[in-house]
């Protein structure tokens, strides 16, 4: 799919982004807002180009000028975080990391995983293209080489992508969901990282995905910086 070079009018350049890892995916041009305010959201609903509009507000903050401009809720983000002192480490003989996964297989399990995720939950854009940004954000993370395969014995039950200290990308297969296996994998690959030597693990989370959030709880985590995601389509 052609990435668009879509610029951002120099007049809107300080309060608004080109987002191209959304765009490749959505085959449309996409935008993040940088600045949280009524001016901004009426300056953009004026004067943007055509195309998907993401801005991150506080949730506590009044949402009326959001409404008034079209802009519409579609998730809640949650920032899990822990440190080694925190850790709790569920520990199981048959669980190990994988750092030679093929990408194809990798891209099955992600398939259909994601359904918590904000374009997913987005009356706006089509399922296949919300599941397309995950595998393109996949490949990218196999190809930095920062993705662990989470074997169970010796079959692929899910993967974990990484960036430094922070947990971007990570499903179980849907035949190991639900059987409270999730501890043991996520347990192997957290203690991988701070063997690494980071300090502190972070990820985001959305608010509704309670099984993430249960999953955080047990090992350890606290949770901070929430905010609501609300996205605009100017046709
Ligand atoms: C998030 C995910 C890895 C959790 O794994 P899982 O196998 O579904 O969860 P588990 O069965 O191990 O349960 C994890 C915890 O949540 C609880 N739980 C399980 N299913 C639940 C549900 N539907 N609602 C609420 N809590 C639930 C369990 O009780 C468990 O807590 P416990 O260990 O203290 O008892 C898995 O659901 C998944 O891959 N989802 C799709 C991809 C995804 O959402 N990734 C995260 C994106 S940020």
């Amino acid at each position: 799919m052609q990435v668009s070079r879509q610029m951002v009018p120099k007049h809107l350049s300080e309060f608004v982004r080109f987002t191209p890892w959304d765009s490749r995916a959505l085959g449309l041009d996409t935008f993040e807002i940088l600045t949280c305010s009524e001016e901004v959201f009426r300056l953009i609903v004026q004067n943007a180009a055509p195309g998907h509009y993401t801005v991150r507000v506080d949730p506590l903050s009044s949402k009326k000028a959001l409404h008034e401009c079209g802009f519409y809720y579609c998730d809640t983000l949650i920032e899990p975080f822990c440190d080694l002192e925190s850790f709790i480490d569920f520990q199981h003989d048959n669980v190990h990391l994988s750092t030679s996964t093929p990408i194809e297989d990798l891209i099955s399990i992600s398939a259909n995983a994601f359904f918590n995720g904000r374009f997913h939950r987005d009356f706006n854009i089509d399922k296949s293209l919300a599941d397309l940004r995950y595998t393109l954000w996949l490949k990218d993370i196999h190809h930095s080489k920062s993705v662990f395969g989470l074997m169970y014995y010796e079959t692929l039950a899910g993967f974990w992508g990484y960036s430094e200290n922070k947990i971007v990308l990570h499903a179980l297969g849907s035949d190991f969901r639900g059987k409270g296996l999730s501890k043991y994998f996520w347990s192997a690959a957290c203690r991988e990282l701070f063997q690494q030597g980071h300090s502190e693990l972070v990820s985001s989370i959305s608010f509704s995905n309670t099984p993430a959030l249960n999953l955080y709880i047990s090992l350890g985590f606290k949770f901070r910086n929430s905010y609501d995601l609300y996205h605009l389509m100017i046709q």
